[in-house]
């Protein structure tokens, strides 16, 4: 009997220090985002093929459904939601907890309105971007909401690692274009997800000439997730994004554009 209490292995997990301290926090933040029912990132590893354009009308979208949605920018270095929605009001990070911008029935909170006093520090002083994520992640608060959806930060590397690290994410939805090296920077960010366990809802096409791209085929495949539907090229989105306008909400084709993807996504 003492031979095999001897023999036993030690199976207790040593933890590195930087991994639990990620666990901790994941909890703590868990915690905090418990009112939201479904959180839903929008990422592609290649900036400039419609993640922020397509959050902003995913969530339009799904509050004309009725559903109560909430709009993530945790695009640190690019926040450009306020932008787009032609929002400039700023919010004072000094006093914590920060709340959230209600526009249009949407609750909104971007890294881009953020402030802080001149004579006090702002919260995330320092250039550690990941902190950045955590203290924001942790000090915004959330009402009770059917929908987050998190516009991501493209790359492949601290931020969007981050996010997916800290929020347990329904899943998110892979954005490319029809450009073949938009296909190849898809298929790499989402085996880095993959890598991470975190699921993938699906390809959207954004700009697409013909319907679903050689390419993207490629993606889904690679991948091993489904097509959710295209968005087509149009020249209108520079006047939306220019005129705080929302393409669901202007322009009928766009917005079956979207009903398709979401009903693909099981939304109904
Ligand atoms: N389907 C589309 N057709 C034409 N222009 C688009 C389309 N989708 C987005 N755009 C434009 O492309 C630019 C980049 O989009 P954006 O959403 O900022 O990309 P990302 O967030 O991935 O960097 C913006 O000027 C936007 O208005
Ligand atoms: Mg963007």
């Amino acid at each position: 009997m003492s031979d095999l209490i001897n023999n036993q292995e030690d199976k207790t997990i040593s933890l590195h220090p930087s991994f639990a301290g990620v666990l901790s926090k994941k909890q703590a933040i868990k915690k905090k985002l418990k009112n939201i029912h479904h959180k839903i990132g929008v990422y592609s590893a290649k900036g400039g093929v419609g993640k922020t354009t397509i959050s902003i009308n995913l969530a339009y979208a799904l509050r004309d459904m009725g559903y109560k949605v909430g709009l993530l920018d945790a695009d640190i270095d690019t926040p450009n939601i306020p932008l787009f929605l032609g929002i400039t009001e700023k919010i004072n990070a000094v006093h914590l907890p920060i709340s959230t911008y209600h526009k249009d029935g949407l609750e909104i909170s971007s890294t881009g309105m953020l402030v802080g006093d001149i004579d006090k520090p702002i919260i995330w002083r320092g250039p550690i971007i990941a902190k950045m994520i955590d203290d924001f992640l942790l000090n915004t608060m959330w009402g009770e909401l059917d929908y987050l959806i998190i516009d991501l930060p493209p790359g492949t590397s601290d931020a969007p690692l981050s996010i997916m690290q800290l929020i347990d994410l329904d899943g998110f939805i892979m954005v490319t274009t029809p450009q073949v090296i938009a296909g190849i920077n898809s298929i790499r960010s989402g085996l880095m997800a993959k890598r991470l366990n975190v699921p993938i809802l699906g390809v959207i096409e954004n700009m697409s000439k013909n319907g679903e791209s050689e390419s993207t085929k490629g993606v889904v495949s690679k991948l091993n997730t489904k097509f959710l539907g295209f968005i087509e090229y149009d020249e209108k989105f520079n006047n939306f994004g220019d005129n705080a306008k929302i393409a669901v909400e202007s322009d009928e084709k766009i917005k079956a554009e979207y009903s398709e993807i979401l009903k693909n996504l099981k939304i109904e």
